[in-house]
């Protein structure tokens, strides 16, 4: 019987395939440490963003031949060092993009009218300080007009781009390697495709209101760090989604203190399960524990879309 590790978990549906056509599915998580002795006992392993799949993971391949990734980002997996050594590496790129953009829709509107830190405080003061955290968030503010710079537009940035045009907002695209010049748009019945301008990484920086990024993981050097902050708006809000390390921790607590940067919201950190406290203590952020794809309709979709890419490969 052939045997795939889920080894960050898969959702029942995608599970239930797998098994209906004849694969025994082991969702116990094997640690990071004894990834590597026992990865060649599967034929296939699925994994999220938690366990990471290095070469020295699969020095001793043994009988697997096909490594799934549960989402977008694949650097957590040397994917070239598995496709040398003749092992299928997968990814499932437009399964969550909705999910994640409305993460970041969430984050923004629960910015403008200072919802995070409304959210901290009710609990603890609402009963006896009412009048004066009314006062406190007061001065919100509303989103249509406003410029929101994407940065990457693939398909999470178009996704996000759609629900923001929804909300009156304009919308200033980059992408290092190609910008469409429309939008294609799908509300129920109605479709229709908007005009996109075209605009530098320094226009976005300087002129938007609030910057979302949605790039992958980034080697040498954050794409944002104090140069890149000091061209921004004053009171710009940052939104990021994508992975830690784009926007430079360090100098963001500082934009944030000295209150170039309004609010951010950070769904994803450095050094994730283990981030920096101090960044997640600091009122002007807005963090959740990278729940991007954490959507019902998402990880069915993913969960749908592995079993069928395994399905196919082993011709089951
Ligand atoms: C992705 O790359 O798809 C997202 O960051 C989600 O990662 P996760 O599946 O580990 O939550």
């Amino acid at each position: 019987m052939r045997k795939i590790l889920a080894n960050d978990g898969i959702h029942a549906v995608g599970k239930k395939l797998l098994e209906e056509v004849g694969f025994e599915v082991v969702t116990e998580k094997i640690s990071q440490e004894n990834l590597a002795a026992h990865i060649g006992e599967f034929d296939g392993i699925m994994v999220r963003s938690a366990t990471k799949i290095k070469a020295k993971d699969l020095v001793n391949p043994g009988r697997l031949k096909i490594i799934g990734r549960a989402g977008v980002g694949l650097d957590n997996i040397d994917s070239e060092f598995a496709r040398t050594a003749g092992i299928e590496v997968f990814n499932t790129p437009s399964a969550s993009s909705k999910a994640v953009a409305s993460l970041v829709i969430a984050m923004l509107t629960g910015i403008s009218r200072k919802l995070h830190h409304a959210a901290r405080t009710m609990p603890l003061e609402g009963a006896n300080n009412f009048a004066n955290l009314k006062k406190m968030y007061a001065g919100g503010f509303e989103l249509e007009g406003k410029k929101l710079g994407i940065i990457g537009f693939g398909r999470i940035g178009q996704e996000l781009a759609r629900m923001a045009v929804g909300l009156g907002m304009e919308i200033m695209p980059y992408d290092a390697f190609y910008t469409p010049t429309t939008l294609n748009c799908e509300f129920g019945k109605h479709s229709f495709s908007l005009p996109l301008q075209q605009y530098e990484l320094d226009q976005v920086f300087e002129q938007a209101d609030v910057i979302s990024f949605h790039v992958p993981a980034q080697k040498d050097r954050a794409l944002v760090g104090l140069s890149e902050l000091n061209k921004m708006k004053n009171g710009v809000v940052l939104i990021n989604t994508s992975r830690g390390g784009i926007i430079d921790e360090k100098a963001l607590i500082e934009a944030l203190d000295s209150g170039k940067v309004r609010a951010a919201g950070l769904d994803v950190f450095l050094n994730e399960p283990n981030p920096d406290a101090h960044i997640l203590e600091h009122p002007g952020v807005f963090s959740t524990p990278h729940i991007g794809a954490e959507t019902e309709e998402a990880q069915t979709r993913i969960g749908i879309e592995l079993a069928t890419r395994i399905i196919d490969f082993f011709e089951m």
